[in-house]
């Protein structure tokens, strides 16, 4: 069976004349951002989906996998060595089932890692078993931003059909001013939910921009 054969959750459960909650992973790595992951969270499950978070050891340092863990209502994932529960390597099981990998804060060293098929802890190698879309939300410094490493590996990421939601530009947390601040949590989650195809985005009344699930 090639890449494209696995058949996609939702087209099976549709198949099958049923509804199913869209199954997304959210990768949160090293970055400032990660407790922002935490509002990502909390609006993806709102809108109805299931969410799956997958932490790098760096985002850890930054976010604890328990705050994460209870506002998904998973297990959140950290290390590959863990023992799988039943007969399933773990990440293999939930790449199977899988509408989205979802990145958001990805660090430099991420997008790194994925343009270049590097697997060395959960996340890169659950990406690799991946053959859901994968959307990535960049945020980092505006001089890691414009090195030219970074510019190459997210030209390999876009042509290979990941999608970016491009980082906006303001005060770092670094200090400095210019490109790299993680896009808006909001954003992010009308973001995936589009790319799961329950994306909807609303205007409120008085104008604030609402994500709506859509069945
Ligand atoms: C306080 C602090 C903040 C950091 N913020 C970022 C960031 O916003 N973006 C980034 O790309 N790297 C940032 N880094 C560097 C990453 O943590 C480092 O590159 C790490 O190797 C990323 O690992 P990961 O991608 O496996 O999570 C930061 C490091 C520190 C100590």
């Amino acid at each position: 069976m090639s890449r494209g054969d696995r058949p996609a959750r939702q087209e099976t459960a549709r198949a099958a004349g049923g509804h199913a909650a869209p199954r997304i992973a959210l990768g949160v790595t090293g970055g400032i951002a990660a407790y922002k992951a935490a509002e990502i969270v909390r609006g993806l499950t709102k809108a109805g989906s299931e969410v799956h978070v997958l932490m790098t050891a760096h985002a850890q340092k930054f976010i604890t996998p328990l705050t994460l863990q209870t506002l998904s209502g998973h297990p959140v994932l950290t290390d590959p060595w863990e023992v799988a529960q039943g007969p399933d390597i773990q990440h293999i099981a939930l790449a199977r089932g899988l509408d989205l990998l979802l990145i958001a804060p990805a660090t430099a060293d991420i997008l790194a890692k994925l343009a270049h098929g590097i697997a060395d802890d959960f996340l890169t190698t659950f990406h690799l078993a991946v053959t859901a879309p994968v959307v990535v939300a960049p945020a980092m410094n505006v001089w890691m931003w414009e090195h030219p490493a970074t510019q190459a590996n997210l030209a390999t990421l876009k042509q290979r059909g990941v999608r970016i939601i491009d980082p906006g530009v303001g005060e770092l947390a670094c200090g400095e001013e210019g490109i790299g601040r993680m896009a808006e949590p909001e954003a992010i989650v009308a973001a995936a939910l589009q790319s799961v195809g329950r994306g909807g985005v609303k205007k409120k009344p008085r104008g604030r921009l609402r994500v709506a699930a859509s069945s």
